[in-house]
């Protein structure tokens, strides 16, 4: 499996380093005073209350593009979550290396509770995707704030990209492997994945384009300079309803609502091509457990918003329930994900 293998990894580890320390430097405030997280992210918690927290701005660190799918279902949650909490949340968008630079920084901040990572189903995916240039560990270098959303995937065409339906898209895309565009955000980004599983089950290597966020990937697609790509709903759902975009199937086991005429891989025959995204809230290892407690509080109490469930729910994405929007469900979760992906990764040739 060639396709990023064509990426220069040296050089993206060294990207990845050179930005994180300038966003660190950025969001810390100088950077030379910010400690590493050292705690103790396996047992929970940092111990202590969270006396008077939070009594400024926190930032939620968005790992890949403005106007993306992350994005979105963090702007969204960011409202009722800062009501909760009684201040406001900013979200800053961190780019870079499929959501590693964003991850890779939130680990090295302050363990205060101010910095707050949003990340999804690539938590699970980078440690067999970059093994040992992987800054940080997923499961030791953060404490869980909660699970918040389930969001399917589809995988879309461009308008004027020849296949009309699944079947058509398989023959096309096995026929035409080395010149088809497929576009992705990045090794790690949960397109990525869906890519992977992609090449996998078509037998083929294809050359991605990649992004920093299927935001932009999107509008290029849109424009007709990509072919295809795999994206959740929450970026997909409008420019299918409009007719902009050709939609070929669903990647989870059932239909989605609001794109009840689209179907499942499953019913297409490719039932290996199924993910679902899921996101969840992470702080560096070591933060106090009541500050981890009150971000929970404030998540759970975010995700019985109604705007927050009608609008998910417009754009096929689901709220988690209250039992995995803690720390536990979502320890147990990202586990779980990392033990299902990493041999799947191993074997597709992707893996480090
Ligand atoms: C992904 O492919 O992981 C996402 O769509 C990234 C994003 O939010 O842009």
């Amino acid at each position: 499996m060639t396709l990023d293998r064509s990426l220069d990894r040296r050089a993206r580890l060294g990207t990845v380093l050179a930005v994180t320390a300038l966003v660190l430097a950025a969001c810390t405030g100088g950077g030379a005073g910010s400690s590493g997280a050292g705690g103790d992210g396996a047992d929970g918690g940092g111990g202590g209350d969270a006396a008077g927290y939070p009594d400024r701005e926190i930032t939620f660190v968005v790992p890949f593009s403005e106007g993306g799918p992350t994005d979105t279902v963090t702007r969204l949650i960011a409202g009722p979550m800062g009501e909760a909490l009684g201040q406001q949340i900013v979200v800053q968008n961190v780019e870079g290396a499929g959501g590693t630079v964003a991850a890779g920084q939130v680990a090295q901040a302050e363990a205060d509770g101010y910095t707050v990572l949003m990340h999804h189903i690539g938590m699970s995916t980078a440690p067999a995707l970059y093994g040992e240039d992987l800054a940080y560990d997923p499961l030791e270098d953060f404490e869980m704030i909660g699970l918040v959303t389930e969001v399917p995937m589809t995988i879309i065409g461009a308008s004027d990209f020849e296949p009309n339906t699944m079947e058509e898209f398989v023959q096309y895309v096995t026929d035409n492997a080395d010149t088809v565009t497929p576009a992705h955000a990045g090794v790690g980004a949960a397109s990525h994945l869906c890519g992977l599983l992609i090449q996998d089950a078509l037998g083929v290597e294809l050359t991605f384009a990649p992004y920093e966020g299927t935001g932009p990937a999107m509008d290029d697609l849109l424009g007709g300079q990509v072919d295809f790509m795999c994206d959740q709903t929450t970026n997909t759902t409008s420019p299918i309803q409009a007719g902009s975009v050709k939609p070929y199937a669903v990647t989870t086991p059932e239909r989605v609502e609001s794109l009840s005429d689209v179907p499942t891989t499953e019913e297409e025959g490719y039932p290996e091509i199924q993910v679902g995204v899921w996101h969840g809230l992470y702080v560096p290892a070591g933060t106090p457990d009541g500050v981890v407690q009150a971000l929970t509080e404030a998540l759970q109490q975010a995700l019985t918003d109604q705007n927050v469930i009608d609008t998910l729910a417009g754009l096929g994405a689901t709220p988690v329930s209250e039992d995995q929007a803690t720390p536990d469900g979502h320890r147990q979760r990202l586990q779980e994900q990392i033990d299902l992906w990493t041999p799947i990764i191993e074997e597709s040739g992707a893996g480090a």
